[in-house]
């Protein structure tokens, strides 16, 4: 096949109208359909496939075991996301297999092609939140009282799929398992677009921080309130999301962004009771992360304080700082032909699996940059050849029985 035949076959999975692009969220329909092709496509790769307690997917060739090498991706988006983020990685660690297949090779290993569950966070707030609970960086209870945006709990959508509650947590034994995990990603910049080059390994990812801002003010009337009268927390969540940016512009290589806002009731003649709004902070160190947030929620107190409204702000998450495992970056590197190690901002499973396995990336050109929107893209034959120096990493990496 190919890697673009593989993501044609679920190029119509998901479309979401309303914004454009994609919209494939974790145990929806859409993702649960991406489920099963993974499933289907795996099995006619002679893959045995498994779903871990945590919904993680598993396609395994040879028997799962120690000196296991892994590669694969997530199949979920954000809401109105690109075609790549996520499914080009599971369409490439695919396509390796079965250009390893057709050279009738044999690994001297077990390899697993993965599809991480919820990395985006996109339903349940928390993103990589397959593989945190895989290494237990978030508790069961935790995680199965998350609720989304109806107020589902993720423990009533597990077992509304009749997934077993009872297997959700650190899975220790599948993660000891693991001797390398690779993941492929389309690259969420125009780091490689600027160099001429269609692939790189990841060097790094930055710290991230996630956290939900409870504005409080008084509903009332649009017409009859007058203005000096007002408590109005979008009017507070507007000085916020300028807070954010001025904060963050005055720090290097910081970001910071508000790129989810809920108002209630949302009404147009009606002055908003509350508005949640999400904050979402990355630099390259933890204490950055940490000294960029109190900053700017210092600043939107003073502003929330002005509009004579409360405030209440919630950690969702915090994903420190990642640098991928130093040797098996440079071989992946000299594996790929010698190409460049860079770092992202962008978050990914690999970067959660680093703490507990060698780990590393491989990242294929974006002409446009663009990413979690629907602009977001990879050339055809850059595609190819990820899936190709993927298929030559996975030979090497599990060519050689385990020490
Ligand atoms: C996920 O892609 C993230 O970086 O938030
Ligand atoms: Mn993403
Ligand atoms: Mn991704």
């Amino acid at each position: 096949m190919s890697v673009r035949k593989r993501l044609d076959e679920i190029c119509d999975i998901g479309r979401d109208p309303v914004h454009g692009g994609y919209s494939r969220h974790l145990l929806e329909p859409a993702e649960l359909a991406l489920r099963e092709w993974f499933c289907r496509s795996a099995a006619e790769l002679d893959l045995t496939v498994e779903t871990d307690g945590n919904g993680n997917l598993w396609a395994w060739w040879g028997e799962p075991g120690p000196g296991t090498i892994a590669t694969g991706s997530h199949l979920d988006s954000v809401p109105g996301g690109g075609a790549f983020d996520g499914p080009l990685g599971v369409a490439s660690a695919l396509e390796a297999v079965a250009l390893l297949r057709a050279e009738a090779w044999v690994p001297a290993r077990p390899i697993a092609v993965c599809a991480f569950a919820e990395e985006e966070g996109s339903r349940f707030g928390v993103p990589c939140l397959g593989t945190r609970l895989l290494v237990g960086d978030i508790t069961p209870q935790t995680a199965l009282a998350l609720t989304d945006r109806e107020g589902v709990t993720l423990e009533d959508a597990w077992r509304e799929v009749s997934m077993d509650v009872s297997r959700v947590g650190p899975d220790p034994g599948r993660v000891a398992l693991l001797d390398a995990l690779v993941e492929l990603h389309v690259e969420q910049g125009l780091d490689l677009e600027k160099r001429g080059l269609p692939l790189a390994v990841g060097s790094a990812i930055m710290a991230h921080g996630r956290w939900r801002l409870t504005i409080t003010g008084e509903g009332n009337h649009a017409g009859t309130t007058p203005m000096g009268e007002r408590r109005d927390p979008v009017v507070a969540a507007s000085a916020a999301a300028l807070a954010v940016r001025d904060v963050a512009v005055e720090r290097p290589a910081a970001r910071g962004t508000v790129g989810r806002i809920s108002v209630t009731p949302n009404g147009t003649n009606v002055i908003a009771s509350r508005v949640e709004a999400w904050l979402d902070i990355r630099a390259d160190s933890d204490t950055a992360v940490r000294a960029q947030f109190e900053a700017t929620v210092a600043l939107i107190r003073t502003c929330v304080a002005a509009e004579g409204c409360a405030l209440d702000v919630h950690e969702e998450s915090f994903s420190p700082l990642v640098s991928f495992d130093g040797p098996l970056t440079a071989r992946v590197a000299e594996l790929l032909g010698g190409v460049p190690a860079i770092p992202t901002g962008a978050g990914h499973d690999a970067g959660i699996l680093a703490s507990h396995v060698p780990t590393t990336m491989v990242f294929v050109r974006n002409p446009t940059g663009v990413s979690h929107a629907p602009g977001e893209t990879a050339r055809e034959e850059d595609c190819e050849e990820g899936a190709r120096g993927l298929a030559v990493v996975l030979r090497e990496l599990a060519g050689a029985q385990a020490p």
